[in-house]
Protein backbone atom coordinates (compact mmCIF):
# COMPACT_ATOMS: atom_id res chain seq x y z
CA UNK A 1 0.00 0.00 0.00
CA UNK A 2 1.05 3.55 -0.84
CA UNK A 3 1.31 6.62 1.14
CA UNK A 4 0.68 10.43 0.45
CA UNK A 5 3.78 12.74 1.51
CA UNK A 6 2.63 15.96 1.88
CA UNK A 7 5.09 19.37 2.56
CA UNK A 8 2.50 21.85 3.14
CA UNK A 9 1.86 25.73 3.49
CA UNK A 10 1.30 26.27 -0.02
CA UNK A 11 -1.28 28.67 -1.41
CA UNK A 12 -3.31 26.66 -4.07
CA UNK A 13 -3.71 28.69 -7.81
CA UNK A 14 -5.11 27.58 -11.00
CA UNK A 15 -7.55 25.08 -12.47
CA UNK A 16 -9.23 21.51 -11.27
CA UNK A 17 -11.35 19.30 -13.27
CA UNK A 18 -14.02 17.14 -11.50
CA UNK A 19 -14.36 13.31 -12.30
CA UNK A 20 -17.75 11.70 -12.58
CA UNK A 21 -19.49 11.09 -9.31
CA UNK A 22 -18.77 8.50 -7.18
CA UNK A 23 -22.04 7.97 -5.06
CA UNK A 24 -23.67 8.23 -8.95
CA UNK A 25 -21.53 5.56 -10.59
CA UNK A 26 -22.06 2.64 -7.99
CA UNK A 27 -26.13 3.57 -8.89
CA UNK A 28 -25.79 3.60 -12.25
CA UNK A 29 -23.93 1.05 -13.09
CA UNK A 30 -25.82 -2.26 -11.69
CA UNK A 31 -29.01 -0.53 -13.24
CA UNK A 32 -27.64 -1.28 -16.36
CA UNK A 33 -28.42 -4.78 -15.19
CA UNK A 34 -32.51 -3.87 -16.08
CA UNK A 35 -32.12 -3.31 -19.75
CA UNK A 36 -32.39 -5.79 -21.96
CA UNK A 37 -29.22 -4.69 -24.64
CA UNK A 38 -26.31 -2.48 -24.48
CA UNK A 39 -25.60 0.42 -22.44
CA UNK A 40 -22.85 3.11 -22.73
CA UNK A 41 -21.93 5.35 -19.54
CA UNK A 42 -19.80 7.90 -20.05
CA UNK A 43 -18.13 10.55 -17.31
CA UNK A 44 -17.27 7.57 -14.93
CA UNK A 45 -14.91 8.28 -12.62
CA UNK A 46 -11.59 5.96 -12.46
CA UNK A 47 -11.84 5.43 -8.87
CA UNK A 48 -11.84 1.44 -7.01
CA UNK A 49 -14.88 1.78 -5.76
CA UNK A 50 -16.04 1.91 -9.48
CA UNK A 51 -13.62 -1.04 -10.55
CA UNK A 52 -15.00 -3.13 -8.20
CA UNK A 53 -18.65 -2.86 -9.47
CA UNK A 54 -17.41 -3.23 -12.84
CA UNK A 55 -15.22 -6.62 -11.96
CA UNK A 56 -18.84 -7.69 -9.91
CA UNK A 57 -20.77 -7.12 -13.04
CA UNK A 58 -18.43 -9.24 -14.86
CA UNK A 59 -18.05 -11.97 -13.02
CA UNK A 60 -22.14 -12.15 -13.13
CA UNK A 61 -21.69 -12.82 -16.69
CA UNK A 62 -22.35 -9.15 -18.09
CA UNK A 63 -19.99 -8.43 -21.19
CA UNK A 64 -18.14 -5.31 -20.67
CA UNK A 65 -16.10 -3.29 -22.59
CA UNK A 66 -14.17 -0.13 -22.00
CA UNK A 67 -14.21 2.05 -24.55
CA UNK A 68 -11.73 4.68 -23.28
CA UNK A 69 -10.61 5.75 -19.35
CA UNK A 70 -13.63 7.30 -18.34
CA UNK A 71 -16.37 5.11 -20.70
CA UNK A 72 -17.53 1.65 -21.02
CA UNK A 73 -20.52 0.08 -22.72
CA UNK A 74 -22.40 -3.11 -20.68
CA UNK A 75 -24.20 -5.98 -21.91
CA UNK A 76 -25.99 -7.55 -19.41
CA UNK A 77 -28.13 -10.02 -21.99
CA UNK A 78 -26.15 -13.37 -20.28
CA UNK A 79 -25.95 -12.31 -16.62
CA UNK A 80 -26.34 -14.90 -13.53
CA UNK A 81 -28.37 -13.78 -10.74
CA UNK A 82 -26.95 -16.65 -8.90
CA UNK A 83 -23.17 -15.98 -9.55
CA UNK A 84 -22.85 -12.71 -6.92
CA UNK A 85 -19.30 -12.82 -5.85
CA UNK A 86 -19.64 -12.54 -2.05
CA UNK A 87 -15.80 -12.06 -1.53
CA UNK A 88 -16.00 -9.17 -3.27
CA UNK A 89 -19.67 -7.72 -2.31
CA UNK A 90 -19.30 -8.57 1.59
CA UNK A 91 -16.96 -5.66 2.16
CA UNK A 92 -18.64 -3.10 -0.73
CA UNK A 93 -21.31 -0.55 0.56
CA UNK A 94 -22.83 -0.15 -2.96
CA UNK A 95 -23.17 -4.08 -3.95
CA UNK A 96 -26.44 -3.99 -2.12
CA UNK A 97 -27.86 -1.61 -5.10
CA UNK A 98 -27.56 -5.15 -6.40
CA UNK A 99 -30.46 -6.74 -4.56
CA UNK A 100 -32.81 -4.23 -6.40
CA UNK A 101 -31.90 -4.43 -9.64
CA UNK A 102 -31.52 -8.27 -9.47
CA UNK A 103 -34.97 -8.08 -8.14
CA UNK A 104 -35.99 -5.86 -10.50
CA UNK A 105 -35.02 -8.18 -13.81
CA UNK A 106 -35.26 -11.74 -12.09
CA UNK A 107 -37.45 -11.16 -9.41
CA UNK A 108 -34.48 -12.72 -7.13
CA UNK A 109 -31.21 -11.80 -5.70
CA UNK A 110 -28.69 -13.04 -3.55
CA UNK A 111 -26.30 -10.58 -2.11
CA UNK A 112 -23.61 -10.39 0.66
CA UNK A 113 -24.96 -8.29 3.48
CA UNK A 114 -23.14 -5.04 2.91
CA UNK A 115 -20.29 -3.43 5.07
CA UNK A 116 -19.02 -0.09 4.45
CA UNK A 117 -17.30 2.72 6.39
CA UNK A 118 -17.90 2.52 10.06
CA UNK A 119 -20.40 5.27 10.77
CA UNK A 120 -22.04 3.36 13.52
CA UNK A 121 -24.62 0.84 12.86
CA UNK A 122 -25.76 0.81 9.01
CA UNK A 123 -28.80 -0.63 8.96
CA UNK A 124 -30.67 -1.60 5.82
CA UNK A 125 -33.85 -1.96 7.36
CA UNK A 126 -36.16 1.04 4.87
CA UNK A 127 -34.33 -1.15 2.17
CA UNK A 128 -35.74 -4.39 3.18
CA UNK A 129 -39.50 -2.61 4.00
CA UNK A 130 -39.41 -1.50 0.48
CA UNK A 131 -38.88 -5.11 -1.13
CA UNK A 132 -41.21 -6.68 1.49
CA UNK A 133 -43.94 -3.80 -0.04
CA UNK A 134 -43.73 -4.54 -2.96
CA UNK A 135 -44.41 -7.82 -2.92
CA UNK A 136 -40.76 -10.00 -2.19
CA UNK A 137 -39.92 -12.19 0.38
CA UNK A 138 -36.81 -11.22 2.41
CA UNK A 139 -34.45 -13.60 4.38
CA UNK A 140 -31.32 -13.12 5.52
CA UNK A 141 -29.01 -16.28 5.46
CA UNK A 142 -25.81 -17.33 6.59
CA UNK A 143 -24.68 -13.35 5.80
CA UNK A 144 -26.72 -12.75 2.41
CA UNK A 145 -29.86 -11.15 1.94
CA UNK A 146 -31.97 -13.37 -0.16
CA UNK A 147 -34.63 -11.49 -1.74
CA UNK A 148 -37.59 -13.88 -3.93
CA UNK A 149 -40.89 -12.54 -5.13
CA UNK A 150 -43.67 -13.84 -7.71
CA UNK A 151 -44.22 -10.47 -8.83
CA UNK A 152 -43.67 -7.31 -8.31
CA UNK A 153 -46.77 -4.39 -7.44
CA UNK A 154 -46.65 -1.02 -7.22
CA UNK A 155 -47.13 0.56 -4.18
CA UNK A 156 -47.01 3.44 -1.79
CA UNK A 157 -43.96 3.38 0.80
CA UNK A 158 -43.50 5.68 3.59
CA UNK A 159 -39.69 5.83 4.73
CA UNK A 160 -39.14 6.32 8.26
CA UNK A 161 -35.74 7.64 7.88
CA UNK A 162 -34.21 9.91 4.80
CA UNK A 163 -32.35 7.06 3.10
CA UNK A 164 -30.13 7.47 -0.05
CA UNK A 165 -29.38 4.17 -0.48
CA UNK A 166 -32.89 2.73 0.46
CA UNK A 167 -34.40 5.66 -2.06
CA UNK A 168 -32.17 3.83 -5.03
CA UNK A 169 -32.68 0.43 -4.28
CA UNK A 170 -36.69 0.84 -4.12
CA UNK A 171 -36.79 2.62 -7.48
CA UNK A 172 -34.32 -0.40 -8.76
CA UNK A 173 -36.63 -2.91 -7.57
CA UNK A 174 -40.29 -0.71 -9.00
CA UNK A 175 -39.27 0.72 -12.43
CA UNK A 176 -40.58 -3.00 -13.68
CA UNK A 177 -42.86 -3.65 -11.64
CA UNK A 178 -46.84 -3.39 -12.38
CA UNK A 179 -48.81 -0.44 -11.11
CA UNK A 180 -47.53 2.61 -9.72
CA UNK A 181 -44.98 3.07 -6.61
CA UNK A 182 -44.49 6.40 -4.76
CA UNK A 183 -41.97 6.82 -2.61
CA UNK A 184 -42.65 9.41 0.11
CA UNK A 185 -40.24 11.19 2.61
CA UNK A 186 -37.45 9.62 -0.24
CA UNK A 187 -33.85 11.42 -0.25
CA UNK A 188 -32.92 14.00 -2.56
CA UNK A 189 -29.27 13.93 -3.34
CA UNK A 190 -28.01 14.81 -6.66
CA UNK A 191 -27.15 11.11 -7.56
CA UNK A 192 -30.79 10.41 -6.86
CA UNK A 193 -31.92 12.55 -9.89
CA UNK A 194 -28.68 11.54 -11.86
CA UNK A 195 -30.24 7.51 -11.48
CA UNK A 196 -33.61 8.53 -11.98
CA UNK A 197 -32.28 10.26 -15.43
CA UNK A 198 -30.83 7.32 -16.33
CA UNK A 199 -33.63 4.68 -15.14
CA UNK A 200 -35.95 7.18 -17.85
CA UNK A 201 -33.41 7.07 -20.53
CA UNK A 202 -33.82 2.96 -20.65
CA UNK A 203 -37.34 3.46 -21.11
CA UNK A 204 -38.70 3.79 -17.08
CA UNK A 205 -41.28 6.44 -16.21
CA UNK A 206 -39.82 8.10 -13.13
CA UNK A 207 -41.02 11.28 -11.58
CA UNK A 208 -40.74 13.77 -9.43
CA UNK A 209 -36.51 12.84 -8.19
CA UNK A 210 -34.96 15.40 -6.38
CA UNK A 211 -38.34 16.03 -4.58
CA UNK A 212 -39.16 14.21 -1.63
CA UNK A 213 -42.17 12.40 -3.11
CA UNK A 214 -40.74 9.92 -6.13
CA UNK A 215 -43.28 8.40 -8.58
CA UNK A 216 -42.74 5.57 -10.36
CA UNK A 217 -44.75 3.22 -13.27
CA UNK A 218 -43.98 0.30 -13.76
CA UNK A 219 -42.59 -1.07 -17.39
CA UNK A 220 -42.27 -4.42 -19.38
CA UNK A 221 -39.42 -3.34 -20.86
CA UNK A 222 -35.85 -1.45 -20.79
CA UNK A 223 -33.47 -0.74 -23.43
CA UNK A 224 -30.03 0.58 -23.74
CA UNK A 225 -28.64 4.40 -24.00
CA UNK A 226 -26.21 6.39 -23.90
CA UNK A 227 -25.78 8.06 -20.68
CA UNK A 228 -23.20 10.49 -19.50
CA UNK A 229 -22.91 10.68 -15.30
CA UNK A 230 -23.02 13.91 -13.43
CA UNK A 231 -20.10 15.46 -11.84
CA UNK A 232 -18.78 14.57 -7.96
CA UNK A 233 -20.65 17.12 -5.62
CA UNK A 234 -18.48 15.84 -2.74
CA UNK A 235 -15.24 15.62 -4.96
CA UNK A 236 -15.76 19.52 -6.29
CA UNK A 237 -16.64 20.27 -2.19
CA UNK A 238 -13.06 18.82 -1.17
CA UNK A 239 -11.30 21.18 -3.73
CA UNK A 240 -13.60 23.83 -2.64
CA UNK A 241 -12.20 23.46 0.64
CA UNK A 242 -9.14 22.90 0.15
CA UNK A 243 -8.79 25.96 -2.18
CA UNK A 244 -10.56 28.01 0.74
CA UNK A 245 -8.63 26.78 3.58
CA UNK A 246 -4.81 26.56 1.86
CA UNK A 247 -5.86 30.23 0.54
CA UNK A 248 -5.12 31.03 -3.31
CA UNK A 249 -7.61 31.27 -6.20
CA UNK A 250 -8.74 27.40 -7.88
CA UNK A 251 -11.13 27.64 -10.71
CA UNK A 252 -13.05 24.07 -10.32
CA UNK A 253 -14.24 23.13 -13.66
CA UNK A 254 -17.45 20.63 -14.68
CA UNK A 255 -19.28 20.73 -12.13
CA UNK A 256 -23.00 21.62 -11.27
CA UNK A 257 -22.78 25.00 -9.21
CA UNK A 258 -26.70 24.04 -7.66
CA UNK A 259 -25.61 21.34 -6.24
CA UNK A 260 -22.57 23.06 -4.15
CA UNK A 261 -24.86 25.91 -2.91
CA UNK A 262 -24.74 24.50 0.56
CA UNK A 263 -20.87 24.17 0.71
CA UNK A 264 -20.07 27.94 -1.30
CA UNK A 265 -22.63 29.21 1.03
CA UNK A 266 -20.76 27.90 4.67
CA UNK A 267 -17.27 28.88 2.59
CA UNK A 268 -18.39 32.21 2.22
CA UNK A 269 -19.36 32.38 5.84
CA UNK A 270 -15.55 31.15 6.45
CA UNK A 271 -14.54 33.95 4.58
CA UNK A 272 -13.82 32.85 1.42
CA UNK A 273 -15.12 34.31 -1.61
CA UNK A 274 -17.48 31.83 -4.18
CA UNK A 275 -18.11 33.20 -7.62
CA UNK A 276 -20.61 30.72 -9.47
CA UNK A 277 -20.33 29.91 -13.32
CA UNK A 278 -22.35 27.75 -15.86
CA UNK A 279 -20.09 24.91 -14.81
CA UNK A 280 -17.91 25.80 -12.88
CA UNK A 281 -16.84 27.64 -9.25
CA UNK A 282 -14.12 29.59 -8.33
CA UNK A 283 -12.75 29.92 -4.92
CA UNK A 284 -10.23 32.82 -3.48
CA UNK A 285 -9.53 33.55 -0.05
CA UNK A 286 -6.75 35.76 0.83
CA UNK A 287 -8.19 37.18 4.37
CA UNK A 288 -8.07 35.09 7.45
CA UNK A 289 -10.42 31.92 8.07
CA UNK A 290 -13.51 32.97 10.30
CA UNK A 291 -15.43 30.53 12.80
CA UNK A 292 -18.76 29.45 11.36
CA UNK A 293 -21.58 26.39 12.86
CA UNK A 294 -21.85 23.78 10.61
CA UNK A 295 -24.76 20.84 10.46
CA UNK A 296 -25.13 17.85 8.64
CA UNK A 297 -28.30 17.45 6.83
CA UNK A 298 -29.83 15.30 3.45
CA UNK A 299 -29.50 17.37 0.51
CA UNK A 300 -30.05 20.22 0.11
CA UNK A 301 -28.76 20.40 3.68
CA UNK A 302 -25.00 20.40 4.10
CA UNK A 303 -23.48 17.00 3.19
CA UNK A 304 -22.35 14.81 5.85
CA UNK A 305 -19.58 13.69 3.08
CA UNK A 306 -17.98 17.22 3.40
CA UNK A 307 -17.74 17.20 7.15
CA UNK A 308 -14.38 15.86 7.92
CA UNK A 309 -13.09 18.11 5.67
CA UNK A 310 -14.68 21.15 6.65
CA UNK A 311 -13.33 20.14 10.34
CA UNK A 312 -9.79 20.96 8.86
CA UNK A 313 -10.58 24.26 8.02
CA UNK A 314 -12.45 25.11 10.77
CA UNK A 315 -9.54 23.88 12.61
CA UNK A 316 -7.27 26.80 11.45
CA UNK A 317 -10.29 29.66 11.49
CA UNK A 318 -10.37 32.12 13.83
CA UNK A 319 -12.66 31.66 16.96
CA UNK A 320 -14.72 28.50 18.34
CA UNK A 321 -17.12 26.58 15.61
CA UNK A 322 -19.68 23.98 16.27
CA UNK A 323 -19.78 20.91 13.99
CA UNK A 324 -22.81 19.07 14.27
CA UNK A 325 -23.04 15.93 12.82
CA UNK A 326 -27.20 14.51 12.19
CA UNK A 327 -26.96 12.29 9.50
CA UNK A 328 -24.29 9.30 10.61
CA UNK A 329 -23.99 8.05 14.38
CA UNK A 330 -20.61 8.03 14.74
CA UNK A 331 -18.54 9.62 11.94
CA UNK A 332 -15.77 11.99 13.99
CA UNK A 333 -13.10 9.21 13.95
CA UNK A 334 -10.67 10.89 12.57
CA UNK A 335 -10.69 13.88 15.02
CA UNK A 336 -7.51 11.99 16.76
CA UNK A 337 -5.29 12.37 13.78
CA UNK A 338 -6.23 15.98 14.10
CA UNK A 339 -5.62 16.30 17.54
CA UNK A 340 -2.56 14.21 16.32
CA UNK A 341 -1.50 17.56 14.09
CA UNK A 342 -2.25 20.38 16.35
CA UNK A 343 -6.23 20.80 16.01
CA UNK A 344 -8.00 21.66 19.13
CA UNK A 345 -11.47 19.97 19.21
CA UNK A 346 -13.43 18.23 21.60
CA UNK A 347 -16.29 15.56 20.48
CA UNK A 348 -19.74 14.97 22.51
CA UNK A 349 -21.71 12.32 20.33
CA UNK A 350 -22.65 13.99 17.42
CA UNK A 351 -21.19 17.19 17.66
CA UNK A 352 -17.58 18.56 17.85
CA UNK A 353 -16.49 21.83 19.30
CA UNK A 354 -13.61 23.22 17.27
CA UNK A 355 -11.58 25.77 18.58
CA UNK A 356 -9.19 27.39 15.52
CA UNK A 357 -5.65 27.29 16.02
CA UNK A 358 -3.07 29.61 13.95
CA UNK A 359 -1.31 26.35 12.44
CA UNK A 360 -1.68 22.64 12.20
CA UNK A 361 1.70 20.86 12.20
CA UNK A 362 2.80 18.21 10.14
CA UNK A 363 2.93 14.14 11.44
CA UNK A 364 2.07 10.76 10.47
CA UNK A 365 -2.09 9.87 10.14
CA UNK A 366 -4.44 7.48 8.80
CA UNK A 367 -7.29 8.00 6.18
CA UNK A 368 -9.60 6.01 8.46
CA UNK A 369 -12.19 6.36 5.76
CA UNK A 370 -12.45 7.76 2.68
CA UNK A 371 -13.77 11.18 3.29
CA UNK A 372 -11.56 11.45 6.30
CA UNK A 373 -8.78 10.47 3.85
CA UNK A 374 -9.51 13.60 1.86
CA UNK A 375 -9.82 15.40 5.53
CA UNK A 376 -6.27 14.78 6.16
CA UNK A 377 -4.97 15.74 2.81
CA UNK A 378 -6.33 19.23 3.43
CA UNK A 379 -4.75 19.06 6.45
CA UNK A 380 -1.37 18.01 5.32
CA UNK A 381 -2.06 20.73 2.51
CA UNK A 382 -2.44 23.51 4.98
CA UNK A 383 0.26 21.61 8.27
CA UNK A 384 3.62 23.37 8.10
CA UNK A 385 6.46 20.73 7.40
CA UNK A 386 6.16 17.04 6.71
CA UNK A 387 2.39 15.51 6.78
CA UNK A 388 2.61 11.49 5.81
CA UNK A 389 -0.92 10.09 5.17
CA UNK A 390 -1.47 6.17 5.61
CA UNK A 391 -3.92 3.85 4.30
CA UNK A 392 -5.17 5.49 1.08
CA UNK A 393 -7.02 2.85 -0.21
CA UNK A 394 -9.44 4.47 1.25
CA UNK A 395 -8.78 7.89 -0.71
CA UNK A 396 -8.20 5.81 -4.26
CA UNK A 397 -12.21 4.50 -3.54
CA UNK A 398 -13.66 7.87 -4.41
CA UNK A 399 -11.00 10.20 -5.45
CA UNK A 400 -9.39 10.10 -9.11
CA UNK A 401 -6.39 11.16 -9.78
CA UNK A 402 -6.09 13.22 -6.64
CA UNK A 403 -2.55 13.53 -6.19
CA UNK A 404 -2.26 14.83 -10.21
CA UNK A 405 -4.84 16.87 -9.36
CA UNK A 406 -3.05 19.13 -6.27
CA UNK A 407 0.50 19.32 -8.00
CA UNK A 408 -1.28 20.83 -10.99
CA UNK A 409 -2.95 23.66 -8.38
CA UNK A 410 0.74 24.00 -6.38
CA UNK A 411 0.09 21.07 -3.76
CA UNK A 412 3.66 19.52 -2.82
CA UNK A 413 1.97 16.31 -2.56
CA UNK A 414 3.70 12.62 -3.39
CA UNK A 415 2.33 9.32 -3.76
CA UNK A 416 5.24 7.02 -1.91
CA UNK A 417 5.15 3.19 -2.16
CA UNK A 418 5.91 1.21 1.38
CA UNK A 419 6.67 -2.08 1.39
CA UNK A 420 4.27 -3.27 3.90
CA UNK A 421 0.62 -4.70 2.66
CA UNK A 422 -2.90 -3.72 4.37
CA UNK A 423 -6.35 -4.13 3.35
CA UNK A 424 -8.86 -1.74 3.31
CA UNK A 425 -12.09 -2.84 4.49
CA UNK A 426 -15.06 -0.98 2.79
CA UNK A 427 -16.21 2.37 1.74
CA UNK A 428 -18.98 4.52 0.89
N1 LIG B 1 -30.64 4.28 7.67
C1 LIG B 1 -31.53 3.50 8.37
N2 LIG B 1 -32.11 2.42 7.74
C2 LIG B 1 -31.84 2.11 6.44
C3 LIG B 1 -30.94 2.92 5.73
C4 LIG B 1 -30.35 4.01 6.36
O1 LIG B 1 -31.79 3.74 9.54
O2 LIG B 1 -32.40 1.13 5.94
C5 LIG B 1 -30.03 5.46 8.32
C6 LIG B 1 -28.49 5.33 8.38
O3 LIG B 1 -28.08 4.59 9.51
C7 LIG B 1 -28.07 6.78 8.43
C8 LIG B 1 -29.13 7.50 7.58
O4 LIG B 1 -30.24 6.59 7.50
O5 LIG B 1 -28.15 7.27 9.74
C9 LIG B 1 -28.70 7.83 6.16
O6 LIG B 1 -28.20 6.67 5.51
P1 LIG B 1 -28.29 6.50 3.92
O7 LIG B 1 -29.03 5.26 3.63
O8 LIG B 1 -28.77 7.78 3.30
O9 LIG B 1 -26.75 6.28 3.53
P2 LIG B 1 -26.16 5.27 2.46
O10 LIG B 1 -27.07 5.16 1.30
O11 LIG B 1 -25.69 4.04 3.14
C10 LIG B 1 -24.97 7.09 1.03
C11 LIG B 1 -23.57 7.37 0.56
C12 LIG B 1 -22.71 7.83 1.72
C13 LIG B 1 -23.34 9.06 2.36
C14 LIG B 1 -24.81 8.78 2.74
C15 LIG B 1 -25.54 10.01 3.24
C16 LIG B 1 -23.32 5.80 -1.27
C17 LIG B 1 -22.68 4.56 -1.81
N3 LIG B 1 -23.02 6.14 -0.03
O12 LIG B 1 -24.86 6.06 2.00
O13 LIG B 1 -21.48 8.21 1.13
O14 LIG B 1 -22.64 9.40 3.53
O15 LIG B 1 -25.52 8.29 1.59
O16 LIG B 1 -25.51 11.03 2.30
O17 LIG B 1 -24.07 6.48 -1.98
C18 LIG B 1 -19.16 8.49 0.93
O18 LIG B 1 -19.33 8.68 -0.29
O19 LIG B 1 -18.07 8.71 1.52
C19 LIG B 1 -20.28 7.98 1.73
C20 LIG B 1 -20.12 7.42 2.91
Amino acid sequence: MDNFVINGGHELFGEVNISGAKNAAVAIIPAAILADDLVRIENIPQISDVQLIIEILDRMGAEIKLVNKNTIEIDTSNINYQSVPYELTSHFRASYYLIGAMLGRFYQAEVAMPGGCNFGVRPIDQHIKGFEMLGADIDIVDGMVCAKAEKLMGTSIYMDVVSVGATINIMLAAVKSRGLTIIENAAKEPHIVDLANFLNSMGADVRGAGTDVIKIRGVEKMHGCTYSIIPDQIEAGTYMVAAAACGGDVLIKNVIPKHLESISAKLEEAGAEVIEYDDAVRVTRFKSLNKCNVKTMPHPGFPTDMQPQMAVLLSVANGTSILSESVWDNRFQYVGQLLRMGADIQVDGKVAVIVGKPKLTGVTVKATDLRAGAAMIIAGLVAEGTTVVEDIAYVDRGYEDVVEKLALLGADIKRVEVKEEKTVQSVG
